[in-house]
């Protein structure tokens, strides 16, 4: 079968095609399974993280928050303290995805790189780099595109509803074909394990049909050692986090709690956060969000399960709630917080880190592409 074509594939193949898994892989069925495949990798992480090589990619779209942190910044440095080599990607050609300007890009690569640090990322045993500085990694973009369709990009929809969070812009042929970039990023240095939200899984699964047209296309001889290894997703499992607002945290919004603000800064957010005029405090996540959602902040940050601060405050009301809360957050981030503008002060530091990263993962890069045009024949 043929995948150039997917009209005649179509037409030819009553069988589910790899296109169609892509297409349905945020269906209910394969989330599930997902989510199940997720787990069961994460026990075995402990027991064999040898196994396993685990990329993270992040947009320098601003500077990270709690959101983000309790996302997926925590498991960082535990992951690499299970000796699993860990490698964080800046994901800076990323950012011209879905807007004109590139913005503050110098300082905001450079705040993530200090919050990567500050979270306990060790720059001696894990890697952080950039986008544009390896280019041996952005050159698979190349030989994979040919693996992929026309009408596959069109129907990623990830890539639809940023399309459509872009107030009418047109879609670029950079927006379009992101997906197939970001599985040269997880496909260069042989990562197999990506810690995602759901949104990414039809990435993820573009990633895995690449490889494995790639290999099958222009496998290797005796057909036992791939090019490329298979990505699997880590599904993460922190419970949403709102935005001070009570709706979507989101950068844009200015309805966050960055990992790079005081505790003063702090305080001041949360003493605005939206809440309700209730004074007896309970959880109650559908009714109550916005309460439930400080309860919750108040539960990451080690104050006791949501629903026991409820009852420890009871109609003490809004006020002590925030008092709580802003104690708790305060008191988890003060390590993270000092040891942030310990570095932040040391900008020599950070870039030297960068480019230590950068220089691995070219290194990483240029084996894969030697591998790759090998594979094609393309090694003279
Ligand atoms: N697309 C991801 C996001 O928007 C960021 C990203 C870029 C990424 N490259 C990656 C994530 C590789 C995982 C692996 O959040």
């Amino acid at each position: 079968m043929t995948h150039t074509d997917s009209t005649a594939s179509q037409a030819t193949a009553p069988a589910p095609s790899a296109e169609e898994a892509l297409a349905t892989s945020t269906s209910e069925a394969s989330l599930a399974r997902s989510i199940a495949r997720s787990r069961e990798i994460e026990a075995d992480m402990p027991a064999n993280p040898g196994r396993y090589r685990m990329l993270t990619g992040v947009r320098p779209t601003g500077n990270m928050h709690l959101g983000h942190y309790f996302g997926t910044m925590r498991t960082w440095a535990p992951i690499q303290d299970m000796g699993i080599d860990t490698w964080i990607l800046v994901a800076d050609y990323q950012v011209i995805t879905d807007r004109d300007g590139v913005g503050p890009i110098r300082e905001r690569v450079l705040s993530l790189v200090c919050d990567s640090l500050a979270v306990g990322v060790d720059p001696q045993r894990s890697t952080i780099f950039a986008h544009s500085a390896v280019p041996a990694a952005n050159q698979l973009v190349l030989p994979f595109l040919s693996l992929v369709t026309e009408s596959e990009l069109h129907r990623n929809p990830t890539v639809k509803a940023e399309l459509e969070a872009t107030d009418g812009r047109a879609m670029s042929g950079l927006l379009l074909t992101y997906p197939v970039h970001q599985a040269a990023d997880i496909l260069f240095c042989q990562a197999n394990l990506v810690p995602v939200g759901k949104d990414q899984l039809p990435h993820l699964e573009q990633a895995r049909l690449i490889a494995q047209r790639f290999d099958k296309r222009y496998g290797r001889a005796d057909k036992k050692r791939p090019v490329f290894r298979r990505p699997e997703a880590l599904l993460g499992q922190a419970p949403l986090l709102l935005g001070l607002d009570g709706e979507k945290m989101s950068k844009s919004r200015g309805n966050t709690i960055e990992l790079r603000m005081s505790a003063d800064e702090t305080a001041k957010l949360l003493k605005k956060a939206k809440t309700d005029s209730d004074r007896v405090i309970t959880y109650d996540p559908a009714s109550r969000p916005e309460v439930a959602n400080l309860l919750t902040l108040a539960s990451l940050c080690g104050a006791g399960e949501p629903e026991q601060i409820a009852e420890r405050i009871g109609d003490g009301g809004a006020g002590a709630l925030k008092t709580l809360t802003i104690e708790a957050v305060n008191e988890y981030f003060a390590p993270i917080r000092a040891r942030r503008a310990e570095l932040a002060a040391d900008e020599a530091y950070l870039l030297s880190v960068l480019r230590a990263g950068n220089e691995r993962a070219t290194q990483v890069a240029t084996a894969t592409l030697d591998a790759v045009r090998a594979a094609m024949h393309m090694d003279y």
